[in-house]
């Protein structure tokens, strides 16, 4: 209950109490539909490849891109007559491979030249040592960003590992660049040449819409740290996208050669807009981040915007929904768990832990009333905000799961799983060693392995 229900006569209240009924059931409604939409889709695909396919389309992917690009393939060739099937890398097995002879292997790279999350399995057990793929004929469409140091690395240790295993190479590995389209129609075309045509069309990125700034408010005024403030995005065309917490826009910054950046959404779509947590980007020489630093201190009310909303699969709620949650977070980090607290709460879970960092509690209590109101309705079970500057040693969020380490135990073994959003120096490598010392490194692998342990880091 919220606490202005408790000032309501009983008619309005049991009017609220429908009302919030019928939104629990259009959310929960939602969620399934979506997610049934998906799995239709790659029902389609298996379908299309029932027997014993002759291709395997594999994908590692951590935002979306190349499993965009692998549903894609995998219809292009089933299309095309061939029998074609799609598959996450993590569950892929070597007799897989041999059993379908052809594999498209369609993946990007993460953090420092890591995997992304749905390939650590496979990376650290069957890329361990080389295999025996002498039979199987392959490709590999990697996916990267040249300012990395570790350009394409995934993509090149996989390659290296199935040149090792005596696989055979179809093409040379293609390599692509922030979506470079040059190398995405060298993609397509060899796609063309397996399919044996080229009458479909190619896979192109969603468009960019227009989008306005309707409103922006800093949230930590005297902070030590950068300004970070709530923008509000609507659409306009007055038609507004449907998205589901956890997921994406990305804002495409006119002043950078059309490099687009990615935000987390803090809203849900009843909310009438996109709401977006954006900090100024300053580093230590006083370079003012391009996109950040428009979008917070330039860009006026009223001004258009080059938007578009992009699914994050990997950090949706899905199959969670009716997990306990725990969320673990700092800073900018808050959008996307703020986005899954709320889907929560309106599916009626209440079985959500909040573990939160940011620095001073003067100047950085994010959201105080929103969180402090939640708890005091059990909407949350627990909430840990642990403000690094104000005592006298640092503490972090992952010495909150240190301090917690036996209710962590607890609510994993009862199923919870996890949801980390923010930064990925510091805070997700922190966290992720703290769960590993508390859980295990192989409980933690089998959270990855099982979905209930998700990330949305940059
Ligand atoms: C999945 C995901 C979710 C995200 N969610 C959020 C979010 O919710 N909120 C949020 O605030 N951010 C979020 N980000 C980060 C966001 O996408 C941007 O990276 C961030 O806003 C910085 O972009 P910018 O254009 O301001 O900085 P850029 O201009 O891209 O600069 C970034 C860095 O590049 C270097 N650099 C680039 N050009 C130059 C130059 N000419 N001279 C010197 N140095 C240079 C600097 O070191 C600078 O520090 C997210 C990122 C990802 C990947
Ligand atoms: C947090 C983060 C870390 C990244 N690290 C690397 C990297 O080390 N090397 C690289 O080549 N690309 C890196 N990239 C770029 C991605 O691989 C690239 O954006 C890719 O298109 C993402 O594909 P996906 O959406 O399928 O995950 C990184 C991207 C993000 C957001």
């Amino acid at each position: 209950m919220l606490p202005t229900d408790l000032f309501l006569d009983p008619s309005s209240r049991l009017y609220c109490a429908v009302l919030s009924g019928l939104a629990y059931v259009a959310v929960c409604a939602a969620i399934v539909w979506r997610a049934r939409n998906r799995r239709q889709q790659f029902a389609a695909v298996e379908t299309a490849a029932a027997g014993s396919p002759t291709w395997l389309v594999a994908f590692a992917s951590q935002t979306g891109m190349a499993e965009a690009l692998a549903l894609h393939a995998a219809q292009r060739l089933n299309l095309a007559g061939m029998s074609a099937q799609l598959a996450v890398l993590d569950s892929l097995t070597c007799e897989q491979m041999v059993r379908a002879e052809r594999v498209l292997f369609i993946v990007s790279t993460y953090g420092e030249g890591d995997c992304p999350d749905n390939a650590g399995r496979f990376e650290s057990m069957l890329m361990s040592e080389p295999a025996q793929l002498a039979a199987v004929y392959v490709g590999v469409l990697a996916l990267g960003d040249a300012s990395y140091a570790a350009y394409c690395g995934f993509g090149r240790r996989l390659d290296a590992w199935l040149l090792a295993s005596h696989a055979q190479p179809l093409f040379a590995r293609i390599e692509v660049d922030r979506g470079d389209s040059a190398a995405l129609a060298f993609w397509h075309q060899q796609l063309n040449h397996l399919a044996g045509s080229s009458d479909a069309p190619d896979w192109a990125a969603p468009a960019f819409e227009s989008w306005q700034l309707q409103g922006r408010r800093l949230l930590n005024l005297g902070s030590q740290g950068s300004p970070l403030f709530e923008l509000m995005l609507v659409p306009v065309s007055g038609v507004l996208p449907q998205w589901q917490s956890g997921d994406l826009v990305q804002i495409l910054a006119l002043v950078d050669t059309g490099r687009h950046r990615d935000y987390s959404i803090a809203s849900l779509p009843d909310e009438g807009g996109v709401k977006l947590l954006v900090r100024l980007h300053c580093d230590a020489q006083g370079y003012i981040g391009k996109v950040s630093g428009w979008l917070t201190q330039e860009a006026a009310i009223g001004e258009s915007i080059k938007l578009r909303v992009r699914p994050h699969r990997l950090f949706r709620l899905e199959e969670n929904l009716s997990r306990p949650l725990i969320f673990i977070g700092n800073g900018s980090g808050l959008a996307g768990l703020l986005g899954h607290l709320k889907a929560r709460i309106a599916a009626r879970q209440s079985a959500n832990w909040l573990i939160y960092g940011e620095r001073n509690r003067a100047h950085d209590s994010l959201y105080a009333d929103t969180l402090e109101g939640w708890l005091s309705t059990g909407s949350l079970r627990r909430l840990d905000r642990t403000f690094s500057r104000d005592g006298e040693r640092l503490r972090y969020v992952q010495d909150v799961l240190r301090e917690a380490a036996d209710e962590l135990r607890i609510w994993i073994a009862n199923g919870a799983a996890l949801y980390v959003c923010g930064s990925l120096q510091g805070m997700a490598s922190g966290v992720d060693l703290a769960l590993t010392e508390v859980l295990g490194d192989e409980a933690v692998s089998a959270l990855k392995f099982e979905g209930r342990y998700r990330r949305d880091v940059y």
